[in-house]
């Protein structure tokens, strides 16, 4: 392939990527723009296979490695389940990392790369590499970690040593006194020590970073580093002098960024305390953190008499969390909403910004069960509905419909903006037990008097209240 029509190859597959983010900011578009990223990235590999960088001698090792990537690449997306997608991000932002520290050792050692510089283009060139480590560096071992904390491999708590941001500043010290030592060096060998020195700091740094930071801030953490492994590719796309992945990496890069604001800004923090570390336990179990407990009754409920209460409703509010995921109980939700729409019950879902443990997870979870988007709306979109709402059922929610979050300023969510389901004539709330969500706080939801707990499995709950309602 000649290098004019590997360039237009390129500019095809970058437009088609560009084409894809605009596809995957709406369910209603996400299969288009997943289908534009397919395109774009089958014309990006064979544009960069055929182009004129590879010689015949490496085909060998280039369909070896493509058969390797593809059959886990396959493995994976077959065996790996819906609730297990974010470790299995952290997991492949690793190899993003890894693979820029990889190819930036390869550049600094290959002579015939080397040769290419001189002066001010050698320096430049060898700033590329530096950085290039340095992000890969920090990207690999901090998504592991994030993997780690993710699988329940490590504890979800926060790791926070004495001095821990000095440690941070002195390692960022450090770090910019060896790249000044590696961009004065003479030769490959002398600028092996700064350089391996550096990579040792980074892969630190990415533990320290990630380890500092408690369990509900992880998606968080999975989206930056998301923007990192973006800004890691473009680095090496620097260094390899390719331009789509320059381009490709600054996309992910800036999208992840953005992502990452967006839900600092739905959990009420600020990204520069995120990444400082502190919050957080290691979610299940509740946790006394401060502030006032709730106090008073919990009313259970039967399926048979929420069925009833939703039989009389002419208003309804599903929200769903990460426990309809568990149950896989999005089906049956369904169902049961298809069968009251069917008697002219008008109902709705809420979706909050984290609910479940990816960006979009319940979004995906309906859309899988063929609920029709216009009745998914965002939280902003209804939560001044609840007022004129006869039923808001919570299935599997726990977090995100927390009143204390409002009212108790000392609750380590304080601030985080909420489905407001308490304000609805009568909230059920569908869990197994009274324990707590991933933030680890007590919900004062619960012992609200037209609150009504159904207790059990969701998926099993809900099929007993299909049953009932077709009764
Ligand atoms: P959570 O607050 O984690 O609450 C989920 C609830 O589901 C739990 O209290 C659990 O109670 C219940 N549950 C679990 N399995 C169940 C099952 N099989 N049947 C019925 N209920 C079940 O979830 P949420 O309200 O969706 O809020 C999300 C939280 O996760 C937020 O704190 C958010 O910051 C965090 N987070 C979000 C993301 C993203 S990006 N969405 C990623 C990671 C973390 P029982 O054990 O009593 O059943």
């Amino acid at each position: 392939m000649s290098a004019s029509l590997a360039t237009v190859s390129y500019i095809g597959a970058t437009i088609l990527f560009i084409l894809s983010l605009g596809g995957l900011s709406h369910p209603e578009s996400s299969r288009r723009g997943n289908l534009y990223g397919i395109i774009g990235m089958t014309i990006a590999v064979l544009a960069t296979v055929f182009g004129p960088q590879v010689t015949a001698g490496g085909y060998g090792w280039i369909i070896g490695a493509m058969v390797v990537g593809a059959t886990i690449g396959l493995y994976a997306a077959r065996v790996v389940k819906m609730t297990q997608m974010p470790e299995l991000v952290a997991l492949m932002h690793s190899l993003v990392g890894l693979a820029a520290v990889l190819v930036g050792y390869a550049n600094y050692i290959d002579p015939a790369a080397a040769g290419q510089f001189a002066g001010a283009e050698k320096t430049i060139h060898e700033i590329e590499i530096y950085i290039g480590i340095l992000i890969g560096a920090v990207t690999f071992s901090g998504s592991v970690i994030a993997f780690g904390k993710l699988s329940g491999k490590i504890s979800g708590k926060p790791m926070l040593l004495p001095g821990r941001h000095i440690i941070n500043l002195v390692g960022l010290l450090v770090v910019i006194w060896f790249g000044w030592s590696f961009i004065n060096t003479h030769s490959v060998a002398d600028g092996m020590t700064p350089l391996i020195v550096m990579t040792l700091i980074a892969l630190l740094f990415g533990i320290h970073m990630v380890m500092a930071i408690g369990g509900a801030d992880m998606p968080v953490v999975v989206s930056m580093l998301n923007s990192y492994s973006g800004w890691a590719a473009a680095a090496t796309g620097f260094m390899l002098s390719n331009d789509l992945l320059i381009v490709t990496g600054a996309l992910v890069g800036s999208s992840g960024a953005i992502l990452s604001y967006i839900m600092c800004r739905a959990m009420n923090r600020h990204f520069i305390a995120v990444i400082a570390g502190g919050f957080g336990t290691e979610g299940g179990t509740p946790a006394a953190a401060g502030g006032v407990q709730p106090a008073g009754e919990v009313v259970a409920i039967s399926a048979p008499e929420t069925a009833e209460l939703l039989n009389d409703s002419k208003n309804v509010i599903i929200v769903p969390g990460y426990g309809m995921a568990v149950a896989q109980a999005q089906h049956t939700v369904y169902e049961i909403t298809r069968f009251l729409r069917g008697k002219g019950v008008n109902v709705r879902f809420g979706i909050h910004p984290v609910a479940g443990r990816m960006p979009g997870h319940m979004n995906v979870l309906l859309a899988e069960a063929k609920v029709p988007y216009d009745i998914v709306l965002e939280m902003d979109e209804l939560n001044e509905d609840f007022p004129s709402t006869d039923v808001a059922m919570v299935i599997g929610a726990n977090d995100i419909v927390n009143p204390g979050a409002q009212d108790d300023p000392a609750s380590p969510i304080a601030g985080m903006p909420v489905l407001e389901v308490w304000k609805a004539k009568t909230s059920i709330v569908m869990k197994r037990s009274m324990a707590s969500g991933y933030a680890g706080v007590d919900n004062p939801l619960f012992y609200k008097d037209n609150n009504r707990m159904l207790f059990g499995d969701a998926k099993k709950m809900l099929d007993e209240v299909l049953a009932a309602l077709k009764s």
